[in-house]
């Protein structure tokens, strides 16, 4: 590989978020814009390894800014862990002559790229995943989309809550993290929020049930993440032992899906755009992020560092105000 960039590639890896598409557009077409070539690589790793190359024009990325999903496909690719599945991801990048590889995806893809980079590959991140759980950045691309998601499908649930007089346990995703249930729940003022970072007692949670209910309030809305534990079996435990009639609804899937809010493709274009231009400023092993309301690049290493603390002066309003 020659100093100069003059060939790019891209792919998106892992689980799916909204913003991906516009991630896409945006280095796409600033690289065409700096007279760059560019190959769109399909299904993330797996199509790295087997050389599922295409290459990018302006047109490839007309009408997706606004589209949900990845319009590269994705897949959480269990060769890119062995030896051999990197050497052979690495040999179609050089019987390309691709220079520099921007990879959008989650934490997992971010393992994939230390690997590739530790080969002398070229790479930038760009945080993709609606669980905002990256160390390193403020925001990934989906993870506003995903919590206003959950936001409109729990305002939906309330009404039905509200006319049946019961208590719904709305499970969430975000892995090991409790970021979309907070956000989502403070956002739609859940009258519990349950995480994987806060141990809690479930009688605490009955306690400010029953409070509410002695004030008149039949019903009530309380997030969890789905790190904490199985939906079903917290629901059927709090039916239980509080007495209340409750029902469980896992929003699931539902969540990666639909198109992205402003935000999410405002920092993903920008995010796109800053990849491209931190490989011509001739910077590589580098990740985009979001710090202090501004798109800036820092090295890879960064995000698989511990992951910021949780916000639990935030966690504690959210309580306080749904009391
Ligand atoms: O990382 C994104 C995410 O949606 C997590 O919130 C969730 O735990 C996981 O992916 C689900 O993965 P899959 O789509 O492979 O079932």
């Amino acid at each position: 590989m020659t100093d100069a960039i003059k060939t790019i590639a891209v792919l998106t890896s892992g689980g799916d978020a909204p913003g991906m598409n516009a991630a896409i557009r945006s280095v796409v077409r600033k690289g065409l814009y700096h007279g760059l070539k560019v190959y769109g690589v399909k299904r993330g790793y797996e199509g790295l390894i087997h050389g599922e190359f295409r290459e990018m024009s302006l047109g490839s990325v007309a009408d997706i800014v606004h589209r949900g999903g990845t319009m590269l496909m994705t897949a959480r690719s269990q060769e890119m862990h062995t030896p051999e599945g990197q050497a052979q991801a690495v040999a179609q990048l050089r019987e390309r002559g691709v220079d520099a590889l921007v990879v959008i995806g989650g934490d997992g893809s971010y393992r994939g790229a230390q690997t590739l980079a530790a080969q002398g590959v070229k790479i930038v991140g760009i945080p993709g995943t609606i669980d905002n759980d990256i160390p390193g950045t403020d925001l990934t691309i989906g993870f506003d989309t995903a919590v206003n998601t959950v936001v409109e499908a729990v305002s939906k649930i309330r009404d039905t809550a509200t006319s049946h007089e019961r208590t719904f346990l709305v499970e969430v995703m975000g892995r090991t993290c409790g970021n979309i249930a907070l956000q989502a729940g403070l956002a739609c003022g859940a009258e519990s929020i349950l995480v994987p970072e806060v141990p809690f007692d479930l009688e605490d949670v009955i306690s400010k049930l029953q409070r509410g209910h002695q004030r008149g309030k039949n019903h009530s809305i309380i997030l969890l993440a789905e790190g904490v534990g199985s939906a079903y079996t917290i629901g059927e435990e709090l039916r239980r032992r509080s007495g209340f009639e409750t029902r469980v609804t896992i929003l699931g899937h539902l969540q990666r899906g639909g198109n992205p809010s402003a935000i999410d493709a405002v920092l993903a274009s920008a995010m796109g755009g800053k990849a491209v231009e931190t490989l011509l400023d001739g910077q590589t092993d580098m990740m985009t992020a979001y710090v202090n309301q501004e798109v800036v690049v820092r090295p890879l290493e960064v995000a698989y560092g511990p992951r910021p603390p949780f916000n639990r002066a935030l966690y504690e309003l959210a309580g306080q105000l749904s009391i």
